[in-house]
């Protein structure tokens, strides 16, 4: 278990419990490809999304670690789910410094070996989790395809708008960060209210995770990412600080970044991505992009206080303070 939440014993021994259910759930799996999901399952890092449904589901006074625990690597499937997938659509080789399923097994059997970690999470649901809408789920599993489906449809096309990107990202990777702090929340059976409160804590903190993400992907050292930086334009992929740079390029009516993107085949050489690196840069799109990161932070640091549970709020105010900081 990675060190991250050393400082939270409590979560960390319940995170061992959802490692631990999520071993068994793929222990199931069948001939060679269980020693290659098992190596998946193994390299999970910092458990975000279970930690966010364990921690939201201390909002009310009920103990409901049980159903949190479960919940929680229900949710957690579905991301190593959605991951192997992704590496798949992306021809990633590598996932977190590893060999990805992908790339081990090729395209066919690492679809099924999604499909057997999204069979597996269904099985561990009860089929009526307490207090929990199912529609709500599955609304967030499916903006989770579309916004793949978006940005496979678009890739190469790096002249979005910011509604564009921010409607990815918050399919891509908000969805369920909303899904887990709303299901946690949502345990406690205690009202609507608190559960849309919880849902939308979830969606700022996963866009300004997001955001951050993309942002490493311009500044951050590839030895700590596990690939290297600039990927994302490299392989046509816009996000946050190069659509600032573009706005503010225009602002200016200087056209230089622009022109260096227009027309290009994907996969960029290593030049034009350099130049974009750098331009991008100079042309203030990383500040831009962190100003609108911190915005989504202020905005779920208000919600999380108006939870009105002071250990809840400790909790998950820390856990930003973290990944606020973080490097990878
Ligand atoms: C990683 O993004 C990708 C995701 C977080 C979501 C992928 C979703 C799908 C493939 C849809 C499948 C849905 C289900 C329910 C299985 P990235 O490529 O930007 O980040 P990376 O650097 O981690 O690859
Ligand atoms: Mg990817």
């Amino acid at each position: 278990m990675s060190e991250f939440w050393d400082d939270e014993p409590h979560i960390q021994a319940q995170l061992q419990v959802v490692r631990n259910t999520i071993e068994q759930t793929v222990a199931t799996a069948h001939g060679f490809i269980r020693p290659i999901l098992e190596d998946h399952v193994n390299s999970t890092g910092k458990m975000l999304r279970p930690a966010l449904v364990l921690i939201t589901s201390m909002i009310g006074d009920e103990d409901r670690s049980e159903d949190a625990i479960r919940v929680g690597s229900v949710i957690e499937l579905i991301h190593l789910a959605s991951l192997v997938h992704d590496d798949i659509i992306d021809g990633a080789q590598k996932r977190r410094g590893r060999a990805s399923v992908f790339a081990k097994v090729g395209a066919k059997q690492a679809v099924l070996a999604g499909d057997f970690l999204l069979a597996r999470a269904l099985m561990l649901t009860s089929g009526k989790e307490r207090g929990m809408d199912s529609q709500i789920v599955s609304r967030a599993l499916t903006r989770l395809c579309e916004s793949e489906l978006d940005q496979d449809a678009g890739q190469g096309d790096f002249f979005i708008d910011r509604s564009t990107y921010l409607r990815r990202i918050g399919g891509k990777t908000a969805s369920l960060f909303a899904l887990s702090c709303y299901s946690g929340a949502a345990l406690q059976e205690i009202d609507d209210a608190t559960n849309k409160l919880a849902h939308h804590i979830g969606y700022c903190m996963g866009m300004a995770f997001q955001i951050q993400d993309d942002i490493l992907d311009y500044i951050g050292s590839s030895k700590k990412l596990g690939k290297h930086t600039g990927g994302d334009v490299k392989s046509g992929i816009p996000t946050l600080p190069l659509i600032c740079a573009l706005e503010i390029e225009n602002e200016l009516d200087k056209h230089e970044l622009k022109s260096v993107l227009t027309d290009r085949k994907i996969p960029l050489d290593q030049r034009t991505t350099t130049k974009v690196l750098s331009l991008v840069e100079e042309l203030g799109g990383i500040q831009k992009a962190q100003f609108l990161a911190e915005s989504y932070r202020k905005r779920a640091l208000e919600e999380i206080h108006r939870l009105g549970n002071p250990e809840v709020e400790r909790m998950l105010t820390s856990l930003f303070e973290k990944l606020s900081a973080r490097s990878v």
